[in-house]
């Protein structure tokens, strides 16, 4: 349960709110490299932490994200030219580079000096790096920018990532909170029957095992970066199944997949009431097969099927994003045969299952549903310690923020150089578990 109060703070995200500037302290990936691989190919449009941006790769092939409108009369600068260095406005031809200086003024005779008028043409634009085959960008002050994290999935070669993102109609905290709800992959993610599909690559580990045990044990260590979980389950051959988990402020999760060997998320806010869902999956050891590849595009896992959209955000402004099939209008393919005979939900794909929940919860402050849940009405229980830790550090920072105090884990990058694991073993106690697979949680390149 949250006040109203502190749920606003948890949310909202906006310019100037204190958790909107927080997350202004870290770097969040945007959009895919591979969305935009063409130089002077076609801007992107993109709304992050409430701000409307255009993307664009230019003539050199550097990224850039730029507010979204024309300083000049305000045109959308998505219908502009990306030509020769820097998109040019369709409206009166004033062009900008990626970051969003202005670069001409070709609408003013020969003779007038445009200096100072481009001085004043600036449109904010944020640093953008690319790593893990995402475009990661920094909306902070200059400052304080930090470096990328060291997280593992960044530092191996693209061909090592499987990334995707796509577009969750809810506030990004209640998508981050079931990432950190071990309890509920025993139910809502739950087969009834094995899955016959998965080509023999991708049966590492006996997830059907772990999955018998439907109240696991669960211990959390908290650390400078946000706390490691561990979910112990009872196996039917009486040792036990670990899951071994990181959350990591503020939004990132790394989590041990059955079918690859690690993976996560991160929960980009759009704006108050819409997230951009970022999944990673990688390999340290060697590329993807092509096999592996078609198979999680498939939706065997997460992500779901996706289509590349457009969608328009209540107010009119456009998104360039991807969507599943499953969607709120369809109530996500929900088919009552196979939640009686297939698995536990009826829907198909691990994340329409949550999406399916999380997009549907009553919302707080009179808004439509789904958008802010309102947690003033919830009853948590003891299965929810690792929500209700990291509704306490987000607070934390939001509050420090507040006071003007800065964050200062997005400047201890090596932090992140974490990874998840899962083992079935004899060993029942969390704190020998982790130090016996010290080597497996510490990334190593
Ligand atoms: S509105 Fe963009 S150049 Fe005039
Ligand atoms: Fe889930």
């Amino acid at each position: 349960m949250l006040s109203d109060e502190d749920n606003e703070l948890l949310c909202r995200v906006g310019s100037g709110t204190p958790m909107g500037e927080v997350f202004r302290r870290f770097w969040l990936p945007a959009l895919a490299s591979s969305e935009m691989l063409q130089k002077d190919g076609a801007p992107k449009r993109l709304r992050l932490l409430g701000e409307d941006l255009i993307a664009f790769r230019n003539s050199n092939g550097e990224s850039g994200i730029i507010g979204a409108y024309c300083p000049h009369k305000l045109a959308p600068l998505f219908f502009g030219r990306n030509e020769q260095c820097g998109l040019r406005c369709a409206y009166h031809g004033w062009k900008f580079d990626t970051l969003g200086h202005c670069v001409e003024i070709p609408n003013l005779p020969p003779n007038f000096d445009t200096n100072a008028l481009k001085a004043r043409a600036k449109i904010p634009g944020s640093p953008t790096k690319e790593a893990g085959g995402m475009i990661w960008v920094y909306m902070g002050p200059p400052d304080r920018m930090p470096e990328l994290p060291h997280m593992e999935w960044l530092r191996v070669p693209d061909d090592h990532v499987y990334v995707a993102r796509w577009l969750q109609r809810s506030n990004w905290a209640q998508g981050m909170e079931g990432e950190i709800d071990s309890s509920h992959i025993s139910w809502l993610h739950r087969d009834l029957v094995p899955r016959t599909v998965d080509p023999p690559v991708m049966q590492t580990s006996p997830i059907a095992k772990g999955l018998v045990d439907g109240a696991p044990m669960m211990k959390l260590i908290e650390r400078d970066y946000g706390f490691v979980y561990g979910a112990r389950r009872q196996t039917n051959t009486g040792d036990y199944y670990w899951r071994v988990t990181q959350w990591m402020l503020p939004m990132f999760s790394m989590i041990p997949n059955d079918l690859w060997p690690r993976s996560g998320r991160a929960w980009v806010p759009i704006d108050d009431e819409h997230t951009s869902v970022v999944t990673y999956a990688y390999r340290a050891d060697r590329p993807y097969t092509r096999e592996e590849v078609d198979y999680i595009d498939q939706g065997n896992g997460f992500p779901p099927p996706l289509h590349p959209s457009v969608y328009t955000l209540p107010g009119g402004y456009r998104i360039d994003t991807f969507e599943s099939i499953a969607v709120k209008e369809n109530d996500y393919g929900l088919d009552r045969a196979r939640q009686r005979n297939v698995n536990f939900s009826g829907i198909h794909a691990t994340t329409d299952q949550d999406r399916a929940l999380q997009e549907n919860m009553p919302s707080a402050f009179g808004l439509g549903a789904g958008r802010i849940v309102d947690r003033k009405r919830e009853l948590l229980v003891a299965s929810d310690l690792p929500v209700i830790t990291a509704r306490r550090m987000l607070l934390k920072l939001a509050k420090d923020m507040r006071e003007g105090i800065e964050p200062e884990l997005p400047r201890r990058p090596e932090l992140f150089h974490v990874r998840s694991t899962s083992a079935v073993t004899p060993e029942g106690d969390f704190e020998s578990f982790l130090k016996a697979r010290a080597g497996d949680l510490r990334a190593v390149n």
